[in-house]
């Protein structure tokens, strides 16, 4: 982009491509999700990160044929047999998991094995759908007794390209029918006038109609929580990509302006838009790194009058994220991205690297070097 600065683009994607063959040497096989005092945090494989680590060695691999990263990437998608069988772990975020891992690898090598885990992940996902209320359920009890049934949240937009991918390659329209159910609730109960979003709705799991709205990983029901934003951004662009539904489409850009208005002057978000006064305003990378990666996407979906206007937003942040936030030199700290937020109404993982960010952030620059086709 010109004003930004050079051929930043290329720059930035071969420090990507440096950082992760280096930081690969320690992680190789395992799921990472936070970098704490410099060293990825690992999770067992049942958590919903476990996708993002393999995804990103496949995005690098995809451009490098490097048999170490395919290896690596490999060994995380076997890892994740184990846990495909446990019920009680396992959530809506299968979508994220076996994306990026059985699909990705799927796309880019045609491998069958990869191709029949996809599928019996859809499957998963679509056993957690719930027809009177038309939604997908996101989580099983935190607690034991908890009543989770009702639960749906905004961040399983970005589930539902499992779905998607599996009626393609299967032939068989139900998965992308519970997809098109699910992206309809979403429509009617989470995407706000003002392109905001809801990140939690309860449904009465009976009788399908809404119970209340919580607050989720935002700061309270009516707050503005950005990764959500961004969830919804990108999810409702891919499912307009899949089903040509134009008020998809309006969604997601609904949601990006909405985003991209509230954003500081440096491009990156807060990790709420809605803050009181007195509550700490962390950026969170990672919402912007997904919208950005988002954004780049609704280019090419929108007609040619508002193309760059969300392209030259998308590439401002990801030239943002890569200038004032990138840890490309420091071999102290192994994330890609600094000051993510995952969860700050828990306390946890505040104004810290996380996996999803630099997941997001390598697919939007390698997106702003060519490689257009997303695994999603
Ligand atoms: N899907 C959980 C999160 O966005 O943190």
């Amino acid at each position: 982009m010109r004003g930004l600065g050079g051929d930043w683009r290329s720059e930035a994607w071969s420090k990507i491509k440096d950082k992760v063959g280096r930081t690969g040497l320690r992680i190789r096989d395992a799921f990472p999700h936070a970098s704490v005092g410099g060293s990825y945090q690992l999770e067992p494989a049942s958590w919903w990160t476990a996708g993002f680590w393999p995804g990103l060695l496949w995005l690098v691999y995809r451009d490098t044929n490097d048999e170490q990263l395919r290896h690596w990437a490999e060994s995380c998608e076997e890892q994740l047999d184990r846990v495909i069988t446990d019920y009680v772990k396992l959530d809506h975020d299968i979508g994220f998991m076996w994306t990026l891992t059985s699909v990705a690898r799927y796309r880019l090598t045609g491998d069958e094995t990869a191709k029949r885990r996809g599928l019996l992940a859809a499957n998963l996902l679509c056993g957690r759908y719930n027809t009177r209320g038309r939604y997908i359920r996101a989580w099983n009890p935190w607690q034991p007794g908890e009543d989770n049934s009702g639960l749906a949240i905004i961040d399983c937009m970005m589930n539902l390209p499992l779905l998607h991918w599996a009626s393609q390659v299967s032939g068989d329209p139900r998965y992308k029918h519970i997809a098109v159910e699910h992206t309809d609730t979403v429509l009617a109960h989470f995407i706000r006038p003002d392109g905001s979003v809801n990140h939690i709705v309860r449904f009465d799991p009976q009788t399908g109609e809404q119970a209340e709205v919580l607050g989720g990983q935002g700061y309270a029901p009516d707050s503005a929580w950005s990764r959500g934003t961004a969830w919804a951004l990108y999810g409702m662009a891919l499912a307009y990509r899949y089903v040509g539904d134009k008020r998809y489409l309006e969604a997601s850009k609904r949601a990006a302006h909405f985003f991209l208005a509230n954003l500081p002057d440096d491009h990156v978000p807060y990790w709420d838009f809605r803050l009181p006064e007195r509550v700490a305003k962390h950026r969170d990378s990672s919402a912007g790194a997904c919208a950005a990666s988002g954004l780049l996407l609704l280019s090419r979906l929108v007609g040619e009058e508002e193309r760059l206007l969300y392209r030259r937003a998308g590439e401002r942040i990801l030239w943002s994220l890569y200038r004032n936030y990138g840890a490309w030199d420091r071999e102290d700290e192994e994330g890609l991205i600094l000051h993510g937020t995952s969860h700050y109404p828990e306390g946890r993982n505040i104004d810290v690297p996380l996996i999803y960010g630099d997941y997001y952030f390598a697919e939007g620059v390698a997106q702003l070097n060519g490689y257009e086709e997303l695994f999603w």
